[in-house]
């Protein structure tokens, strides 16, 4: 495993670089828009986490939007966030500083494909979270197996996913035939959702929860992020449109995507987000 404790460095070694950064500032939109849910899911975990964690390993950490809800939510935890990326890490860094927590955060660059041997003593952790993590890694059963084995028992993991793409626009955009964002997430949102209960299962785990959180905010709920938030999630499906909806659909996506226009998604008043995420709550016995 490829480790690099406490600072971010190393950000010359690039895997992705760019396309990194483009992911690493659409996470901390999502989190913004998304506040209320992040809020409502650490308050929930915080009620079967008891006593509060005092060590939490954040799987897949991305820009740290996970480590930063949990350190504000467990206020004497230390955080530990690994991943892949070291653009990330370095982005999870300065915002850690901002957030004033960075003396209880500290990074891994890690793969965690490989074996843990840099995480610590095995059976040190109590909480580890692991979102929008799991449907990356090359074999899910190898890294439950890592995880239990870091948890102490009666330890708890949280595992988050998103069930669908988030949804922004009203039925009627007044650009192109109404129905036209339904129309793109059905063709391009053709796989089911993740599923890990029996996974979970499989490695050790007691499920203790499985929870869809069903999240509708109105743009007043959502924040001034949303426009920007929005505008981005539809230009990366959009780009996964081009050989499956009609000419008249992707000629309205482009206008809508295009922000010179008036009804451009930036610029537009009517849009709210729904989207599912679920989490599954699993304790080392
Ligand atoms: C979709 S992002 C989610 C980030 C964060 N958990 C969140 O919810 O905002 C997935 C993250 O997993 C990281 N990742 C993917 N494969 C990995 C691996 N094998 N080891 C460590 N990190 C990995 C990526 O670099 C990326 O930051």
């Amino acid at each position: 495993m490829n480790t690099h404790h406490g600072t971010h460095g190393n950000i010359g070694h690039s895997r992705a670089g760019a396309s990194d950064i483009a992911l690493a500032q659409l996470l901390e939109l999502d989190a913004e828009v998304l506040a209320p849910y992040l809020t409502e899911l650490t308050g929930w975990l915080a009620d079967l986490a008891r006593p509060a964690p005092v060590r939490i390993l954040d799987l897949g950490s991305g820009p740290g939007t996970g480590s930063l809800a949990l350190a504000h939510r467990f206020g004497s935890a230390a955080v530990t966030a690994v991943d892949i990326s070291p653009q990330m890490l370095h982005r999870l860094h300065k915002q850690a500083a901002v957030h004033g927590v960075a003396e209880r955060i500290s990074t891994l660059e890690a793969n965690l494909d490989e074996p843990w041997t840099e995480t610590g003593e095995a059976g040190s952790y109590d909480l580890m979270w692991a979102a929008a993590f799991l449907h990356h890694v090359a074999d899910p059963a190898r890294t439950l197996a890592q995880a239990f084995e870091n948890l102490r028992p009666g330890g708890l993991l949280a595992v988050s996913e998103m069930d669908f793409f988030p949804r922004f626009l009203p039925e009627d955009t007044g650009i192109g035939r109404p129905g036209l964002e339904v129309r793109l997430h059905a063709a391009t949102n053709t796989l089911p959702p993740h599923e890990w209960t029996d996974q979970l299962q499989d490695a050790g785990f007691t499920v203790e929860e499985r929870r869809p959180f069903e999240i509708r905010l109105d743009r007043t709920q959502a924040g001034p992020a949303l426009n920007d938030y929005a505008q981005i999630c539809l230009a990366k499906l959009r780009s996964h449109a081009t050989d499956v909806l009609d000419a008249d659909d992707l000629a309205a996506w482009d206008a809508l995507l295009d922000q010179t226009q008036p009804h451009s998604i930036t610029r537009r008043g009517d849009l709210g987000v729904r989207t599912t995420r679920t989490t599954w709550i699993a304790r080392r016995p």
